[in-house]
């Protein structure tokens, strides 16, 4: 719902399934940075741009898609890191392409560097852009690129 009179955007952050187990799960690929750490980061990157943003973990596909399905009367865009549904959901894809909204897809790690069962997305094709293989900052680039993309109704250049 990309609008240029507003100043202010509400967007729902996605996490999907094991993500509440950063800081503990595989260290070596997800360093060290907690999922409250990533949450407060986004916090505060949002008050800064005079936004507002609503965060949710689940590892269960459902509650997921029952999410996106609500953000339709109470979010602007989604930001998400739909863990190892990114690969494998259909019906998370779906619901991101049923509520029509500029939805931006991170990974904290380069899912190309990785197995190539992690190279394909089947949300990639209908979001907006894909930030990969930078850790936390991932979030931090994806939802500045989702705030330009609502300010201005565009693409991030
Ligand atoms: C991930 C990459 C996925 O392949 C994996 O299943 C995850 C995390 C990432 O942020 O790097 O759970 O989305």
């Amino acid at each position: 719902m990309p609008n240029e009179t507003r100043s202010s955007f509400s967007i729902l952050v996605l996490h999907g399934p094991n993500l509440n187990l950063l800081g503990l799960r595989e260290p070596g690929i997800y360093g060290s940075v907690t999922l409250a750490d990533i949450n407060q980061l986004l916090q505060k990157e949002a008050s800064s741009r005079s936004c507002q943003i609503e965060t949710l973990q689940s590892n269960h596909e459902g509650v997921l898609v029952d999410a996106i399905q609500a953000a339709r009367t109470e979010h602007h865009g989604i930001l998400i890191n739909a863990g190892a549904y990114t690969h494998t959901s259909v019906a998370l894809r779906d619901a991101l392409a049923a509520v029509a909204m500029p939805v931006v897809e991170v990974h904290l790690s380069n899912i190309y560097q990785r197995e190539p069962f992690r190279h394909h997305s089947f949300i990639a094709p209908i979001a907006v852009g894909q930030i990969s293989g930078f850790g936390a900052e991932s979030y931090r680039l994806g939802l500045l690129a989702l705030v330009h993309t609502l300010k201005t109704g565009s693409r991030a250049k």
